[in-house]
């Protein structure tokens, strides 16, 4: 991949589904740190250790399966305290969550086919999670992942 680069075939790398002792192990092998490394990420299964490390690199943390994952979402988007923190700005469960990785700094891939719920993963900009809020959320990992790849 790094050949395809330097010849001009790709413009960056990116990792998805690296964790700590994989990247220490691999970054030493490598001359280009990667751009983005993609794992899972959701209010219950947060990566509170794994994200500050590749921040920590300067690598872009990316979240996929942002809402818990399409067929695997219903009980997040029902979580009462994400409800209430939701409730509290007048925004959805959904926009509180992508708000809640915006300020962690990680960038969110949400999936959607319905174009009002685009629209809502979008709007996200025009309120802010106290950090009181951001600590709630924080207490709702539980280290449960939903997939693997
Ligand atoms: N790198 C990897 O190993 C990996 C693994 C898995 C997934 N991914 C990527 O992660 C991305 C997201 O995956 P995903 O779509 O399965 O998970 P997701 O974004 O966590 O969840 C999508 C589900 O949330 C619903 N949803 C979205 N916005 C909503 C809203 N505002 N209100 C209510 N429901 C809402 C969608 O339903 P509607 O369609 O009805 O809106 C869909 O059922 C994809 O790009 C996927 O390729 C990467």
């Amino acid at each position: 991949m790094e050949r395809a680069v330097a010849a001009g075939k790709i413009r960056s790398l990116g990792l998805s589904n690296w964790y700590i002792e994989e990247l220490e192990s691999f970054l030493p092998q490598v001359e280009t740190v990667p751009a983005l490394v993609q794992n899972e990420i959701h209010p219950y299964y947060q990566e509170r250790d794994v994200v500050p490390y590749i921040q920590g690199l300067g690598i872009v943390t990316e979240g996929w399966y942002p809402l818990g994952g399409r067929g695997y979402n219903a009980e997040l988007l029902a979580d009462p305290e994400l409800a209430s923190i939701a409730h509290a700005h007048d925004v959805s469960v959904p926009q509180v969550i992508l708000r809640w990785n915006r300020q962690r700094n990680i960038v969110v891939i949400p999936g959607s086919s319905n174009p009002e719920h685009i629209a809502e993963d979008l709007d996200i900009h025009g309120f802010s999670l106290t950090h009181e809020e951001m600590a709630r959320i924080a207490a709702l990992d539980r280290a449960e992942k939903h997939d693997w790849y």
